[in-house]
């Protein structure tokens, strides 16, 4: 009985541990969120520090500094496209792009975009 109980807490702190991984910005997730900014082109419109037909990554970062609806504001941006946050050129919707590649892209551009770390 005690062991089966020392076994359950062990197995939560575990969950716990594995959790928090999944929610902090790993290591190499720069490189991942830029491969997936590359593969869906997004950089045909948008840079890290300049503007191309979008705004800037950075820019886009300091526009949405500590505004706590930014990362579900422009995660559906992204995949809903749009204007009128930065002018009246519409960005085109991603529709296809699953919720893992939307929240990596969405966190990497509200970290300003870093092409390595
Ligand atoms: C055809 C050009 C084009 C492509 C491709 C494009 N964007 Fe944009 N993007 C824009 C324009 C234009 C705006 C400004 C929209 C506005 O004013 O609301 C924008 C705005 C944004 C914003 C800020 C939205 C806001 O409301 O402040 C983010 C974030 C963004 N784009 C991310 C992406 C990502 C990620 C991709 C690739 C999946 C992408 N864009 C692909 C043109 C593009």
């Amino acid at each position: 009985m005690y062991f089966l109980w020392r076994h359950e807490i062990l197995v939560m702190i575990g969950a716990l541990l594995l959790f928090c991984q999944g929610s902090v910005w790993a290591d190499g997730d720069d490189l991942k969120a830029q491969a997936v900014a590359k593969h869906n082109a997004c950089l045909g419109c948008h840079a890290g520090d300049k503007k191309i037909v979008g705004p800037s990554f950075q820019d886009i970062a300091k526009k949405y500094a500590g505004n706590p609806n930014a990362k579900v504001f422009l995660k559906n941006k992204i995949l809903k496209g749009g204007s009128g946050s930065w002018g009246v050129v519409p960005m085109p919707a991603n529709a296809k792009m699953n919720d893992a590649d939307l929240s990596i892209l969405t966190l990497w551009i509200l970290r300003g975009a870093p092409t390595s770390h």
